[in-house]
């Protein structure tokens, strides 16, 4: 049985268009049954709906900080729907200890730098800063930790003299595109 997909965004939702594709044209074996949005604005709402799967806005605002109400009404969105992965793509709230052992093994994530470096924020800008020769993308298996758990693969992409952080995220957002599709494909014949 092709597994079922939810993928939660913040944004503007371009991994999650590329991934959509994949499932849609069977270059992955799985089904894009939801897109969650914990904001109203992400202007990927609005791509989901193009793709005909529907997203659902569950914005964390009303919540008022209390993460566990939050996360309980993803949760139970997700049953609803059957879901059996989850890929954050550009999702802009950090879990919980206790959402994630729910889901043990069946977050990915994609991050915008080669991990381990970089976790958190302005990961290009870290990267230039620091004069590193590459910057990069990685999807890894989402746990406790920020930015952390097992990395399903990575891809460095070159930082070229007078790159800004611009010019350098818009190179690495190209390979996450790639990345991300190639790892989930693996991630659901693995999970057989
Ligand atoms: C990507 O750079 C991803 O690595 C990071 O957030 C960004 C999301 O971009 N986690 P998009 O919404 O997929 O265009």
């Amino acid at each position: 049985m092709p597994k079922r997909v939810a993928i939660f965004i913040s944004g503007s939702g371009s991994n999650m268009v590329k991934l959509i594709k994949a499932m849609q044209s069977g270059l992955i074996d799985a089904i894009p049954v939801i897109v969650i949005s914990n904001s109203k604005t992400a202007t990927g709402i609005q791509k989901a709906l193009e793709l005909q799967v529907t997203p659902i806005v569950i914005s964390n605002e009303p919540f008022n900080g209390d993460r566990t109400s939050f996360e309980t009404a993803i949760h139970n969105i997700l049953i609803q729907h059957k879901v059996d992965i989850i890929c954050l793509a550009g999702f802009m709230r950090i879990l919980t200890h206790s959402f994630i052992k729910k889901w043990n093994n069946k977050i990915l994530n994609i991050h915008p730098s080669l991990l381990p470096k970089y976790k958190g924020l302005k990961t290009h800008q870290r990267a230039l800063n620091a004069g590193d020769s590459h910057g990069g993308c990685s999807v890894h298996i989402v746990t406790s930790e920020l930015d952390d758990g097992p990395i399903l693969g990575q891809k460095a992409v070159a930082i070229l003299p007078n790159d800004t952080s611009k010019d350098l995220s818009a190179r690495v957002l190209i390979e996450e595109h790639h990345l991300y599709q190639k790892v989930l494909a693996k991630f659901v014949k693995d999970c057989d």
